[in-house]
């Protein structure tokens, strides 16, 4: 997964400017990165760093997460052709690049770099020998399998060449300058106006205009959508890392979306109840976070007698069957999730109806469904995703709630603002799993997921090996591992007895035990955080926030890249 950034303006811009455009797709992949403007050619391993006073009118520039050839400089784009005239930036995966290479090389173009993207240079090059620019691009469309958001520069012209399939690319109106760029946040403190590329779409971009063609080389008239976006979410303020600050809007968010969902979303809410009502069968599809807020949705709807299934996208289309009666609950921050696209077209194959619940407006899952809900929790910058799925379950709740499920939502925000307030307590728990090789979190039923949620964002954050698991599996074989000292998480709703059991089994065994809890008799036990809500469907949302401070406490206390941990980049199977 890599992002891409091109900009052709009225006035000069400076290097600088164009490369805070790429920090801001920096979360798509950050292993190198290079741009090239009207004077230079720079490529860089490593983190961008926001620098440099050359003025320029357009540039195109890229951050890349390496699929194809090692992390070098080399391989790093802009890529160039032969002559160096054809200037090339490229996201996604080209399928038949080697065909494609030997026929070049068979023509003499010589390549530097491991990368698929190469490729794209010299076609390009070779293509102009003979052709316009129109040509070459409709020819590039049909020969080439794969996926792609491709910007082209050809030196001395002021135009850029744009072309999508499959990878997302969105053009922002903006005064003054006109920006492609992988998706919206790239502009999204410059305009609100964006046109959204379709599959096999090209467009000529220049400072003042831009024609759309489809594959044919066709002119089409596109609309210009606008987007709501709060600019000021980007800046991290006083917070030490975005992710602090991300859970600390989490009560902000979390009213903003349950006031939408009986205003202006109320439309598609009651849609999507309709469409629950209507299907045979409910599965969704998500990945990661995502997938552990629907975990916790199909706990919220089986408890009011609608059943749901639950699938990781990866392995979606081997565990589901799938037909017209079949509704599809597609749950991502992003929309823009390799894995749940895939599944969303392997389900449109078999005529299932698609609704989806995503973040990011406009993205390719919310343009692949029938009905989408945007769940509105604001730009999450850093790479765990944790005011999402706040957001993501709450929207659940709610759905659940329709059914008969007894939540009284409305001081929700209040609630996580009260757990917000134990910081400095969670602080301390978070700081003793610190020094720990492995940690266990062990949940039931709803707390479950939970747990699951828990471990993934210690292991993201703080590179502590986690597990979160159901308690009631502890006796099957992972009981061996705790000992004297092992820190076990326990997640208690109430007074279950099957979970009170199995924290004293690990209790016995020696464990350092963590209880997050909203049992009121358990309020005093020592390590113990104490959640005030009797209600299920909300404490399973809470106890996830305190999972959440606890993951960030311990990274802190290790001195972790919290907001961008290693080998991962947000959503890391978009292409
Ligand atoms: C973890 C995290 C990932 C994402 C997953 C799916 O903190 O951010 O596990 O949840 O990559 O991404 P989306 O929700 O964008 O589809």
């Amino acid at each position: 997964m890599c992002g891409i950034i091109g900009i052709v303006s009225k006035k000069d811009f400076t290097s600088k400017f164009l490369l805070e455009r790429l920090k801001r797709l920096e979360y798509r992949g950050y292993d190198s990165y290079g741009y090239y403007d009207s004077r230079d050619l720079k490529k860089y391993v490593g983190e961008i760093i926001v620098a440099g006073e050359n003025k320029s009118r357009i540039g195109i520039a890229h951050t890349r997460w390496a699929t194809h050839g090692g992390v070098t400089e080399t391989n790093a784009h802009p890529h160039l052709s032969c002559d160096k005239d054809i200037v090339i930036v490229h996201n996604g995966i080209l399928e038949n690049f080697k065909e494609l290479k030997e026929e070049l090389i068979r023509k003499n173009h010589k390549f530097v770099s491991e990368t698929d993207s190469e490729v794209i240079a010299h076609y390009f090059e070779e293509g102009l020998r003979n052709k316009d620019i129109k040509e070459v691009i409709t020819g590039f469309l049909r020969e080439t399998k794969g996926t792609f958001a491709i910007l082209v520069m050809i030196k001395d012209k002021e135009e850029i060449y744009a072309l999508k399939r499959d990878s997302p690319l969105v053009l922002g109106i903006c005064k003054d300058m006109n920006i492609l760029a992988s998706d919206i946040y790239a502009f999204s403190d410059l305009t609100n106006k964006a046109v959204l590329f379709d599959n096999d779409e090209f467009a000529i971009i220049t400072k003042d205009n831009y024609k759309f063609f489809n594959k044919n080389g066709r002119v089409i008239r596109k609309p210009i959508k606008k987007f709501v976006w709060e600019q000021e979410e980007s800046e991290k303020q006083e917070y030490k890392h975005y992710m602090l600050k991300e859970i600390s809007e989490e009560a902000d968010v979390v009213k903003r979306l349950l006031f939408s969902l009986d205003n202006e979303q109320k439309t598609g809410f009651d849609k999507l109840i309709n469409l629950i009502k209507e299907s045979k069968k409910i599965i969704f599809a998500s990945c990661g976070t995502s997938y552990h807020a629907s975990l916790l949705g199909a706990y919220y709807l089986h408890q009011v007698g609608v059943e749901a299934q639950t699938l990781i996208a990866s392995e979606f289309k081997h565990f589901a069957n799938i037909d017209s009666d079949t509704l599809v609950i597609a749950i991502s921050q992003s929309g823009e999730t390799m894995d749940v696209i895939d599944a969303l077209k392997y389900a449109k194959e078999n005529n299932a109806k698609i609704v989806s619940i995503v973040n990011v407006p406009f993205s390719t899952i919310q343009r692949m469904s029938e009905l989408s809900l945007n769940i509105l929790a604001g730009q999450e910058v850093c790479v765990a995703s944790t005011k999402a799925f706040v957001n993501q379950a709450a929207l659940l709740l709610r759905v659940a709630q329709e059914f008969g499920f007894r939540v009284n939502l409305t001081n929700l925000a209040e609630k996580i603002k009260d757990l917000l307030d134990k910081k400095d307590e969670i602080r301390r728990l978070g700081e003793r799993i610190a020094e720990s090789r492995d940690v266990y979190i062990i949940g039931r039923g709803l707390t479950y997921p939970v747990a699951r949620e828990i471990a993934l964002k210690i292991k993201e954050i703080s590179y502590i090996h986690a597990e979160g698991m159901m308690g009631g599996e502890l006796k099957h074989g992972t009981i061996a591992l705790i000992e004297e000292g092992t820190p076990v998480i326990s997640l208690i709703n109430n007074n279950d007895p099957d979970i009170i059991s199995n924290t004293r089994e690990v209790e016995a065994r020696g464990a350092k035990v963590i209880i997050i809890t909203n049992n009121k008799d358990l309020e005093k036990k020592k390590n113990t955080i104490h959640i005030r809500t009797g209600n299920d469907g909300k404490f399973g949302i809470l106890a996830t926030v305190a999972g959440q401070l606890i993951a960030y406490y311990a990274a802190d206390k290790l001195g972790r890249p919290v907001d961008k941990p290693r080998n991962l980049a947000k959503c890391c199977t978009v292409k």
